[in-house]
């Protein structure tokens, strides 16, 4: 199986092209944002038999940046520390891990961050409630130039303590509607600086920084369509939007792309092409694909050269020894988040 092979390319070297999707788990002390002790088990136990790359839960780059309880940070000294358990019970499985780097912007809630109202390009509010604590989300502050030095310092300083943590790398999280996702669409952003004439700059800014301080070739960048807050949206020319993404993708030297989707092989609402069909159209270097796959459908995917490497979620939490039932031909336990959300295991 193509899956199961390894793959080396443009300094990435993995032992196999299975990939860990990264999956808010939520079980961080609410205080100081340090992982559960359970949290190096639980990444070990998926990285066995052979996982090419794990990319963690959404990892807090500052405390305002958090969207709900539970989540870990790499903005202390402690946190980092936790980390180092982690990242080396995963390289003792012979895996790679990529710490995600979030920042939820107006999706968080002063209740999370200490008193802080949530920072967003344009002072509009989200529909609907924080996650798992269910409190309606708050009016943000239209952000400032300083502040948007600012959270680009904080994600700098986050990469280099997941890279002190020995993390491989790190994944900027610009999807689902959170912070960098928010300059991207025209539902958030409606600034009238050059972080609204040009929505994909602040994105760019922090590639340029984070990959001046930890080489851009550890850099993998997450951005999609869909926002969790705003079902309806839809890209008006989807085209346009991943030629500007790609443009940016171009001058920061990035290599590595995670477009992201619910469902990998259904067209985008104003497209006829999928998301990764489209990315691929523009993009030669290396996607990862993701989105309700199976084996079965990431193999395809793999032999036809539209993704590079095939990332599973739910799959992966229903199943910690996801990789040894792939490689014998087990079936899978299905999903069930009245189970697998409960448990760190
Ligand atoms: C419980 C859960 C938590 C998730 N948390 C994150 C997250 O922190 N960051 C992120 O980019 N995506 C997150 N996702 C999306 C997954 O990375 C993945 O894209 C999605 O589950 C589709 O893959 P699947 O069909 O294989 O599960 C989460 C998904 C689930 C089910």
């Amino acid at each position: 199986m193509e899956l199961l092979t390894p793959f080396k390319r443009d300094g990435w070297q993995l032992q196999s092209r299975a990939v860990m999707a990264p999956m808010t788990r939520g079980f961080a002390d609410f205080k100081t944002g340090i992982i559960h002790p359970d949290t190096v088990s639980y990444y070990q136990r998926r990285a066995q038999d052979g996982i090419g790359m794990i990319v963690t839960e959404g990892i807090a780059i500052a405390e305002e940046a958090k969207g709900t309880v539970g989540i870990p940070g790499l903005y202390t000294d402690e946190q980092t520390e936790a980390w180092k358990e982690v990242t080396d019970s995963v390289h003792q499985e012979g895996g790679k891990i990529i710490a995600q780097l979030w920042h939820v912007g107006r999706l968080s809630h002063s209740y999370f961050t200490n008193g802080r109202k949530p920072l967003a390009p344009s002072s509009i509010k989200a529909n609907g409630h924080t996650h798992r604590v269910r409190l309606p989300y708050e009016m943000p502050n239209e952000m400032t130039v300083y502040d948007i030095r600012n959270v680009i310092k904080q994600f700098v300083h986050a990469a280099y303590n997941a890279i002190k943590a020995g993390f491989d790398g790190v994944e900027i999280h610009a999807a689902h509607g959170y912070l960098i996702d928010q300059f991207h669409s025209t539902w958030t952003n409606i600034r009238k600086d050059r972080y609204g004439q040009n929505r994909y700059l602040f994105l760019e800014e922090i590639l340029l920084a984070v990959g001046e301080a930890i080489g851009t070739n550890k850099i993998i960048v997450r951005f999609s369509e869909h926002k969790d807050d705003s079902p309806l949206y839809a890209w008006e020319d989807p085209e346009k939007e991943i030629q500007m993404l790609i443009e940016v993708f171009h001058k920061t030297k990035i290599e590595l792309l995670h477009p992201s989707v619910n469902e990998f092989s259904k067209p985008l609402a104003h497209h006829s092409l999928t998301l990764h069909e489209l990315v691929r159209k523009y993009w030669d270097k290396i996607i990862i694909g993701v989105g309700n796959l199976t084996s079965a459908s990431a193999e395809k995917a793999l032999k036809d050269g539209l993704i590079d490497l095939a990332a599973f979620g739910r799959p992966l939490l229903a199943n910690s020894d996801f990789m040894h039932r792939t490689k014998a031909s087990i079936p899978l336990k299905p999903y069930d988040s009245k189970i697998h959300l409960q448990q760190i295991k």
